[in-house]
């Protein structure tokens, strides 16, 4: 059985919450670890008509077979943390590491009233920046400290590692994109850490030996919220018309969106080392492609486009969204 991770390939927001949920409920997981940054990411799903929307838990919180870690290198706000474990009933399978770093409110004030952070960079507000930064001076207190949440605290590289021993199946799931990363994105406009997968194998305390396939994830169309360069970026009454519009589903803010970009993507498949990729929301382009499950059955065009950005980036899209719905899914891995 294998280690995965799945990462997002552009600005975040291509759909790794549906993506990850589709193989938890397909591949069975014994343990799903996130890494990233922490709340500033919202992962949502939609599971037999309700949409879930997770921003400290793994997207595999609705699988009450499945382990719930969050890895060391990953901000823990508890409340949020508290209030997911609440709504998922998932206490006696939620596993925080206890070097966590735990957001406090003046790290939110800051995120959220200093200029720089809120207009200029437009980051989300969740006290992730600040949090980051205290934790590089040494500064920030860790889950190990945090009363709230001292009932879930157990050492996740410790359980991924004796999940592997016994030849489980095991998946990390990444936060935000690749262009997002403060090494590789567009600096300044970018989040507070790295989050290509190399730096998620880390948050969570795996080497990359042990990782089997890295699953990057890219939309249809690109999207980004928050300030920074978009090449190609539509008008308003553009995206409107296209149906592409879309809302952040941690800050609410209205995304800005351009066409699929193949030099992102083949440099995004670099920096991450991708074997195989993910592509979600066709039905956005190809309506007549929506709930589709068989590639055959694919229209002639939304066919063309696929192939064309596989042979772009000689792999395969081994799992391909056709809607809003965990099961609407093309299955194409081995
Ligand atoms: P921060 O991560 O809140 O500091 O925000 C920095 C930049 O990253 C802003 O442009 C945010 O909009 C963006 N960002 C952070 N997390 C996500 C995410 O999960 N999805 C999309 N954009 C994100
Ligand atoms: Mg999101």
């Amino acid at each position: 059985m294998p280690c995965n991770i799945v990462v997002g390939g552009f600005f975040g927001d291509e759909g790794k919450g549906k993506i990850i949920a589709y193989m938890v409920k397909k591949d069975n997981v014994n343990l799903a670890a996130r890494g990233g940054v922490g709340p500033n990411a919202g992962h949502t799903f939609n599971l037999n008509g309700q949409t879930f929307k997770v921003r400290m838990l793994p997207s595999a919180a609705f699988n009450v077979n499945t382990k719930l870690a969050i890895g060391a290198g990953v901000l823990v706000n508890p409340k949020i943390l508290l209030n997911e474990i609440t709504s998922f009933q998932a206490q006696k399978r939620t596993f925080v590491d206890p070097h966590c770093g735990i957001i406090k409110e003046e790290h939110i004030q800051q995120d959220s009233t200093e200029s720089f952070l809120k207009d200029k960079i437009g980051t989300t507000g969740t006290g992730t920046g600040p949090a980051n930064s205290d934790r590089a001076l040494r500064k920030l207190s860790l889950a190990m400290d945090c009363s709230e949440i001292k009932d879930y605290l157990s050492e996740v590289s410790s359980m991924i590692h004796s999940e592997l021993d016994k030849k489980n199946n095991i998946l990390l799931e990444g936060t935000q994109g690749t262009y997002l990363s403060l090494y590789h994105g567009r600096y300044p406009y970018v989040t507070s850490k790295d989050v290509t997968a190399s730096s998620i194998c880390a948050d969570v305390g795996i080497g990359p030996k042990s990782i089997a396939n890295v699953i990057i994830v890219f939309k249809s169309y690109i999207t980004r919220v928050g300030g920074g360069p978009l090449e190609n970026e539509l008008g308003r009454e553009e995206m409107q018309r296209r149906g592409w519009l879309e809302y952040g589903s941690v800050t609410g803010r209205e995304r800005r969106s351009s066409p699929f970009n193949i030099d992102l993507a083949k440099r995004s498949i670099r920096l991450n080392g991708g074997t195989s990729f993910a592509l979600t929301k066709l039905d956005v382009l190809y309506p007549e492609c929506a709930g589709v499950k068989e590639y055959s059955k694919l229209s002639y065009p939304a066919k063309k486009f696929i192939e064309e950005i596989e042979a772009e980036l000689g792999l395969k899209a081994e799992l391909i969204g056709t809607g809003t719905d965990v099961d609407s899914v093309i299955d194409q891995r081995c």
